[in-house]
């Protein structure tokens, strides 16, 4: 009772702090509805949201459930012809590859409105993970602060996304003002924030994809290995989903090397040479470089495993075989 007191509490300071600041999300795919739904909810005002499609920036309306203006990309154009948006914060949630020409885009827009729409203190941020805010730049030429803030979560639905958002880190780079108003954003929203070198993204971006996209992947080809086992696709993701809850509670707490557990921690050689015969005899050869190049990782982590030097030749072995 006391803990939901104090979150009632802090949930009402969020929104006092966040009053009156307004937004424009360009792009309302998962990301950017799932921003609209936590910022609103944080007490911030949602004035605009545009996607490609009209439906889609409808659809995100609906779910953000505030009076907002929702535009296709076309109609915002033509919007913008005799009215530029005037949030003092736009969020550009696009796909990766369309943010430089929408910064464009906008960059041109607010070129033409001309001296009637002074850009002062006004922020623009992207969510990419692997682009700099640099790629706004056209926006700084126009007095933004620019700078991006990507949150560390993987948000397949808009809704859930808004809930995990509470408890995501937000990477943060870019001018100070922008960095200053996304660590803002990032607590209002209930998370956590950090700085990023913008040299650093790709690399960053990369260790996010291989954390959470690459696990799913991983995880498919687990699917697939039990499919082949005669479970069906539904009860095999059913059956390995404690298996996998396991081991990110060991993680929470444990460093890999002291978390990891099976085969390769315990050097069981023989219980290898069966795995890569099982594998073969399938053909599966995603399952066999992924068992070879994880096999290697988890030798590595176990430090001095028992037969670690005769297990690295067998996996060597197996993949000069399978290349
Ligand atoms: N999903 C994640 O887990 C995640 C996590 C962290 C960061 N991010 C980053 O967040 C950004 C958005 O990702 P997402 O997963 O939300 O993508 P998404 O679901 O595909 O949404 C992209 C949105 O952009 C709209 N759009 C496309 N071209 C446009 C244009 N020219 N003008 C206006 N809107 C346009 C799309 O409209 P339509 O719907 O009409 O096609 C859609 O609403 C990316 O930079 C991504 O790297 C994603």
């Amino acid at each position: 009772m006391a803990i939901k007191k104090k979150s009632d509490a802090s949930s009402q300071t969020r929104k006092i702090r966040a009053k009156k600041l307004a937004v424009s999300i360009i792009g309302a795919g998962r990301v950017g509805t799932a921003f609209g739904i936590g910022l609103r909810k944080a007490g911030y005002e949602i004035d605009l949201l545009v996607a490609k499609h009209e439906r889609s920036a409808k659809r995100a309306a609906r779910l953000i459930g505030s009076p907002v203006v929702a535009l296709s990309a076309a109609q915002f154009r033509r919007l913008t012809k005799t009215n530029v948006p005037q949030s003092s914060l736009i969020i550009i949630a696009t796909p990766d590859d369309v943010i430089e020409s929408i910064a464009n885009e906008l960059a041109a827009m607010f070129r033409a409105r001309g001296p009637n729409n002074p850009v002062k203190n006004r922020v623009v941020l992207h969510t990419s993970g692997a682009f700099p805010a640099q790629v706004l730049r056209p926006l700084r030429d126009r007095g933004f602060a620019i700078g991006s803030l990507h949150p560390l979560i993987s948000i397949s639905d808009s809704e859930i996304g808004a809930k995990e958002l509470t408890h995501s880190f937000f990477s943060l780079e870019g001018d100070a003002a922008a960095v200053r108003l996304g660590r803002r954003m990032g607590r209002d929203l209930g998370g956590q924030s950090f700085t990023i070198n913008s040299s650093a993204k790709p690399l960053y971006h990369a260790a996010a994809l291989m954390a959470s996209p690459g696990m799913t992947a991983l995880f498919d080809i687990a699917v697939e290995m039990l499919v082949r086992c005669g479970l069906s696709r539904t009860r095999a993701r059913k059956i390995l989903l404690p298996l996998v809850k396991s081991t990110l509670e060991n993680l929470k707490t444990q460093d890999p090397a002291r978390a990891l557990t099976g085969t390769f921690k315990r050097g069981d050689i023989a219980t290898v040479r069966k795995h890569l015969a099982a594998i073969e005899s399938q053909k599966m050869r995603d399952a066999l470089e992924a068992y070879v190049v994880l096999g290697r990782r988890s030798l590595a982590l176990s430090d001095h495993a028992p037969n670690e030097k005769a297990i690295r030749r067998l996996l060597t072995r197996v993949s000069l075989r399978s290349a």
